[in-house]
Parts: C-alpha cells; sequence; structure tokens
C-alpha cells in the first residue's frame, strides 16, 4: 500500500523530472518517477530524436534508470503530462517486466493533482510476462 505522503513525493518528482524533458517535436513533455524495490526513486523524462522512432518515454527511461542502479523490481510510477495522458503500450509492457502483474500506477495532471488511480492489471490485462517463459 503506497500511503498519501509517498503518491505526493512520486507525483512532485514526476513533475520535477518533466521540467527535464526532451521534446522539442512533439512539445508534450512527459515526466515520470518510478520508486525502486531499494526505496529510492528515479526520475524520468521522456526524450526525443530528430530520428523519431529513437526517441524513449519518460516512463521508461525512469524504469531503466531503477533498472540500471541495480534493482530489479519497482513498486510504484508517477506519470505527469498535460491532461493525465495514460501510458503508451510499449511503456505497459516494461512495467509488467519490472512491476508485476499489478503494479500501482498514478497519473497527475501538469499541476499535480492526482487525476487516475490504477494498476497494471487494468491498463494491461491477459499480460504476458516472465513467468510465461517458465512452462
Ligand atoms: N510519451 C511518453 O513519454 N510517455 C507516454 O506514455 C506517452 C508518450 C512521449 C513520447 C513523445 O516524446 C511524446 O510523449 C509525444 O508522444
Amino acid at each position: 500500500m503506497l500511503s498519501d505522503e509517498m503518491k505526493q513525493k512520486l507525483i512532485a518528482e514526476a513533475i520535477e523530472a518533466r521540467a527535464q524533458s526532451y521534446s522539442p517535436y512533439s512539445r508534450f513533455p512527459v515526466g515520470a518517477a518510478v520508486l525502486a524495490e531499494n526505496g529510492q526513486i528515479y526520475q524520468g523524462a521522456n526524450i526525443e530524436n530528430a530520428a523519431y522512432p529513437s526517441s524513449l518515454c519518460a516512463e521508461r527511461v525512469a524504469i531503466f534508470k531503477a533498472i540500471s542502479s541495480g534493482n530489479r523490481h519497482i513498486q510504484a510510477i508517477a506519470v505527469v503530462t498535460k491532461g493525465a495522458g495514460s501510458p503508451c503500450g510499449g511503456c505497459r509492457q516494461v512495467m509488467r517486466e519490472f512491476g508485476g502483474k499489478k503494479l500501482p500506477i498514478l497519473l497527475a495532471d501538469e499541476e499535480g493533482n492526482l487525476v487516475e488511480e490504477t494498476d497494471l492489471s487494468v491498463l494491461l490485462p491477459r499480460s504476458f510476462g516472465p513467468e510465461d517463459l517458465l512452462v
């Protein structure tokens, strides 16, 4: 269970991360903050590229920071966009790998209002994950 204090902290960190977005093409900055298994929070922002497909979403930047810092599991993620947008399909699959089936997901708008609190089983039902390769 995430405390209200932790929810607010994750949203505040995602807002901070969003300020570092490199999104000159879409002009749609996104910020994310991940609570990792070690208790630390990792920030990420979307990073675009003149060759558009080489861009990376904020959620994956934050998750990959956590994983490349030695974590193998994430406990929660907050995402901040204008209009509190929902994560893309590719990011949902990456969340599945490291957050499990029920990863808590907080979606907040640019002012930090928590617009939707959900989990990965809602956003990615009947998902394929690491356990499915062990049959
Ligand atoms: N974007 C994210 O960072 N996360 C999402 O879940 C959806 C989209 C970014 C990608 C691109 O830089 C911009 O938002 C517009 O699609």
